[in-house]
């Protein structure tokens, strides 16, 4: 299989996946779950949005909220450029290739660039935001599961060779790919920042966003946050885990928020910045991919997903078949 070389000099530096916003039915309810469970902190409440960050960030905002206005969605997903001379040449790239990016002004982002990428994936690229304090040695300020940073997305969409073709392109560079016993790619694993991925890419309906994931500085973080959700009523929202991925290798455990929106944490996740590396191949039909130890995923967690507003959404060929924790069990209760 012939896979998407990276453009090692792209003619814009994106430096990494910067922040997400996503709509929630009820902010004050969305405050306490990312405040208490997450740990993450309040930088600024304005008009009706809530911006927030991690412990370690100096950058405004990871997380904006925003209260919706029908059906909770994601907005768009942000990635940061290292300097308003990038965010030019990015803009005349997206017009050459057919993308109708925008200039728009964003409340501490400044001017900000706004383009749909061939997957439909609402994208917004930024150079700036104002610096708060970095909170990271304000342990008595920490709660819950004590988010550092904001580090990758997770987006199902039904065409992953053309997102990786793509992004490549934006000189995004692979470090591990999923793919079937006949070579069709499953899943990319994509990065810009030096360690296994800002964004990722599944084979699924899509565009639709999977899950948003913060780092955390210790795996006890991930019992805490548990801990908390469980204690604050939220205990049926922690979706799936503690457990430990095959690609990425990170330990790891996925909440709900009130509004069905899936905050991944996690940690451990090694460096991939040397170009000799060549990207891990996985197989889809590989359990240590999905769990190299414990139970697969409830059924919802491959296919319940947040929508992008606005977006229309595409069925995949074929129909993903993941090997879910109801199908594990009804195998195992089968050869008893
Ligand atoms: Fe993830």
């Amino acid at each position: 299989m012939q896979l998407s070389k990276p453009v090692l000099r792209p003619p814009f530096n994106i430096t990494r996946a910067s922040h997400v916003v996503l709509t929630v039915a009820d902010l004050a309810a969305s405050r306490r779950f990312y405040e208490e469970v997450i740990g993450l902190l309040l930088t600024t409440e304005a008009d009706g949005t809530l911006y927030y960050r991690g412990i370690e960030e100096a950058c405004h905002h990871s997380l904006v909220l925003q209260r919706a206005t029908g059906t909770p969605a994601c907005r768009r997903i942000g990635m940061r450029m290292l300097s308003e001379d990038d965010l030019a040449d990015a803009f005349a790239f997206f017009e050459q290739q057919g993308c109708a990016p925008a200039w728009v002004e964003i409340p501490f982002q400044g001017r900000t660039l706004h383009v749909t990428d061939p997957t439909g994936t609402p994208l917004e690229f930024c150079a700036h935001m104002p610096v708060e304090a970095r909170q990271i040695t304000s342990f008595a300020s920490h709660r819950g599961g004590c988010a550092q940073r904001i580090d990758h997305y997770q987006i199902h969409v039904p065409q992953v060779p053309r997102a990786l073709e793509f992004y490549s392109r934006m000189g995004f560079r692979l470090s591990e790919y999923i793919v079937t016993d006949d070579d069709q790619l499953r899943g990319v694993f994509l990065q810009r920042k030096g360690n296994p991925h800002d964004i990722v890419f599944f084979h699924g309906a899509g565009p639709r966003l999977h899950h948003v994931a913060f780092f955390t500085p210790e795996g006890q973080h991930l019992l805490k946050a548990c801990d908390v959700a469980g204690s604050l009523g939220y205990g049926r929202g922690v979706e799936r885990g503690p457990g430990r991925h095959g690609p990425g290798h990170a330990m790891f455990v996925y909440f709900r928020d009130p509004d069905g929106h899936r905050i991944e944490l996690f940690n451990t996740h090694y460096q991939a910045i040397d170009i000799e590396n060549e990207p891990v191949r996985w197989s889809v039909g590989d359990p240590n991919v999905s769990f190299p130890w414990g139970l697969p995923a409830q059924r919802r967690w491959f296919e319940e997903t947040t929508p992008f507003e606005g977006v229309a959404v595409r069925e995949p060929e074929p129909e993903p078949a993941p090997l879910t924790l109801e199908r594990f069990l009804a195998e195992q209760a089968e050869r008893k």
